[in-house]
């Protein structure tokens, strides 16, 4: 019998992997066949900073793989995380290359690669180019393929990284006998896969993905990504402060603050106590640790407002903020983000996995498994050869709009 086709992904995020197995049954609903994490070590704010704790991790994972599925699973989607990511805005250009002068998908790649034609310091280098505009002699374009034209330009947004970190992850993945069979992700883009519509997009909307040890931010516009930025300040920080700031040990810090832990209460709630009988007694006011948390909280969004600020587009995006991550499981959040920020904001919850209850949490996750769906599915349908199977070849290109 035919091995089933299973689509695979994995979040290596600062506190946990992620693993998600997927099938598409005949009816194109996703049928969850696994999901667990396995906490990970050698992971700080986003990067693998020890690549043998790391493949531990890795081979646990895919242990737990095969024991769930029954089958050894190689081929997974991965993401990236880490403040080492950074953008930067490039052009490219080109002539049209046919006799008939109709742009081709070979043009495209020449363009794209013309872009990334910019000098970049040893130790960085190019994860991937988001096209932002095509300009066919002069003109701009969402899509350029088959237009007639002499002159091709694009204008895009270079997505770079710091190499030997890189390699890291590169490195942990190829040791535990994983492959990624396409590019390496960042996670904001592929938590933006399952959370924001295309109307959103269209619109223009950042996407803030609270993390452990990380934030990690992606603005959209007129469909495309304009920005993206990993702030190295997280969940944990609040976790750190709750620690200090009650004088208490990190897991307790770590449980008061999914428990009893909210940005903006009444005035009512701030004279509640709230006491911890275990380990050892406690007594604080839901004041004390709203302060705790509310001055972290503040303080990510004020970062994130400094890069919307760098692209010119604090309290100027249409269709909002939308939180994902762990950190954005946090009650309150989302007044505390319309008050600081100034814009519309909701929690992302990505839909369609039967069982992962819309959690924030799982937005990149379940975004890589649906950026796999959208490569495979186009690889595979009968009606898409040619010219359009060749777009989608990689991540990036299949974010074309
Ligand atoms: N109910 C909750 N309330 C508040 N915080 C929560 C809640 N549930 C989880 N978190 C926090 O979310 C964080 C984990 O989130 P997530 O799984 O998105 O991080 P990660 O992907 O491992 O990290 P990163 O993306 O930064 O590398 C932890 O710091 C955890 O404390
Ligand atoms: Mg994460």
């Amino acid at each position: 019998m035919a091995k089933p086709h299973f689509i695979t992904s994995l979040d290596i995020g600062t506190s946990s992997i992620k693993a998600l197995v997927v099938q598409q049954n005949p009816n194109s609903e996703l049928e969850n066949i696994a999901f667990f994490q396995k906490p990970v070590s050698g992971i700080r704010r986003g990067i693998v900073i020890n690549v043998q704790e790391v493949t531990r991790a890795l081979e646990d994972v895919q242990e737990e793989m095969e024991i769930q599925t029954g089958q050894k699973i190689n081929s997974v989607y991965i993401n990236i995380g880490g403040s080492h990511i950074f953008c930067t805005s490039s052009e490219g250009k080109v002539a049209v290359s046919r006799a008939d002068k109709q742009v081709s998908e070979e043009d495209i790649d020449r363009v794209l690669e013309d872009a990334k034609t910019f000098s970049l310091s040893p130790n960085k280098e190019i994860l991937g180019v988001f096209p932002r505009n095509f300009i066919v002699d002069g003109e701009k374009v969402k899509e350029a393929v088959g237009m007639k034209g002499v002159r091709l330009e694009v204008e895009a947004l270079v997505v770079c990284v710091f190499s030997p970190y890189f390699k890291n992850l590169q490195q942990s993945i190829l040791n535990s006998g994983f492959q990624t069979t396409n590019d390496i992700i960042p996670s904001a883009i592929a938590a933006a896969r399952a959370v924001l519509s295309p109307r959103q997009k269209e619109l223009g909307v950042a996407l803030l993905d609270i993390g452990e040890g990380t934030s990690s931010l992606a603005v959209f516009e007129e469909g495309s990504v304009i920005h993206l930025a990993v702030l190295p300040v997280g969940s944990a920080n609040i976790t750190h402060d709750i620690a200090i700031g009650l004088r208490t040990d990190i897991d307790i810090a770590e449980r008061i603050k999914k428990e009893f832990g909210s940005c903006l209460i009444s005035k009512k709630e701030k004279r509640e106590k709230i006491e911890i009988k275990e380990p050892e007694p406690l007594v604080f006011t839901r004041k004390i640790l709203n302060n705790i948390i509310e001055a972290r909280v503040s303080q990510i969004f004020e970062e994130m407002n400094k890069e919307l600020k760098k692209i010119s587009k604090d309290s100027l995006l249409p269709a909002g903020i939308v939180l994902t991550g762990g950190g954005a499981k946090l009650p309150g959040i989302v007044r505390l983000a319309k008050r600081e920020l100034r814009l519309p904001c909701k929690i992302g919850r990505p839909h369609g996995f039967v069982g992962l209850d819309k959690d924030p949490g799982l937005a990149t996750i379940c975004g890589l498994t649906l950026m796999g769906l959208d490569l495979e599915g186009a690889e595979s349908s009968p009606s898409m050869v040619g010219e359009a199977v060749s777009r989608v070849k990689n991540f990036f290109k299949s974010l074309i709009p």
